[in-house]
C-alpha cells in the first residue's frame, strides 16, 4: 500500500464571510474532522494584544484593527496547514486576500442576511454593529464585500445552524479541492 500523500493536505482550509455566517462553529467542527489544528484570526489578535476588539476599535480605530489583522493572517498562514477562521473584513486587505485566495483552500460560507442578523443580534462583541440598524449595516458590508467573497474557491451555504451538516457537506468539496489543486 502506498503512503498518504502529504501534499494532499498540505494546505491551509480557510473560511471567510460575514460576521455570524458561521465560520468558528464550521471550522471546529472541520478540523476535527481533518485532523488539523483550528485557529481564529480574531482570537489570536485578541490574544496578541491583551484587549478585546471592542477595545482595540475604541482605543486604535478599525485602520489599525486592520493591519493587526492582516499581520496575524499572514503569521498564521505560514504556521502550516490548520483551518483557520477570519474575521468577515479580512479580505478586505488585497494582501490577505491574494494569500487566501492563492494558497489555500478557501471557503466561503454564505447566509441570507435576516439569518446573519438573527445570529449577531444579541451579541456586542462586533464593533460595527453595536448600533440601531444592524440588519441595514449587514446589507451594506455584505455589498461592498460579495464581490471579494465569491472569488473563494468553495461557496458554501450556511443558513442552516445545523453546523455538522455543514461541515459534512464541505468534506467531499475539500476533497475535491485538493485533488485539481495538486
Ligand atoms: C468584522 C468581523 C468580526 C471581527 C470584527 C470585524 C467585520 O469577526 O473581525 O468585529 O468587519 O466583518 P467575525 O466575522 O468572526 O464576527
Amino acid at each position: 500500500m502506498s503512503p498518504p500523500d502529504s501534499s494532499l493536505s498540505s494546505q491551509s482550509i480557510v473560511l471567510i464571510g460575514m460576521m455570524g455566517s458561521g465560520k468558528s462553529s464550521v471550522g471546529k467542527k472541520l478540523a476535527t474532522h481533518l485532523n488539523l489544528p483550528f485557529v481564529d484570526s480574531d482570537t489570536e489578535i485578541q490574544r496578541e494584544a491583551g484587549m478585546t476588539i471592542v477595545e482595540i476599535f475604541e482605543r486604535f480605530g478599525e485602520p489599525y484593527f486592520r493591519e493587526a489583522e492582516a499581520g496575524m493572517i499572514a503569521t498564521l498562514l505560514d504556521k502550516g496547514p490548520a483551518v483557520i477562521s477570519t474575521g468577515g473584513g479580512a479580505i478586505l486587505n488585497q494582501g490577505t486576500a491574494d494569500r487566501i485566495f492563492k494558497n489555500t483552500i478557501s471557503i466561503w460560507l454564505d447566509a441570507p442576511i435576516p439569518v446573519l442578523a438573527r445570529r449577531t443580534q444579541n451579541n456586542t462583541d462586533r464593533p460595527l454593529l453595536n448600533n440601531n440598524d444592524q440588519e441595514q449595516t449587514l446589507i451594506k458590508l455584505m455589498n461592498a464585500r460579495r464581490a471579494i467573497y465569491e472569488r473563494a474557491c468553495i461557496h458554501q451555504d450556511s443558513a442552516s445552524d445545523d453546523v455538522d451538516a455543514i461541515a459534512e457537506a464541505l468534506i467531499p468539496k475539500i476533497n475535491t479541492a485538493r485533488m485539481s489543486r495538486i
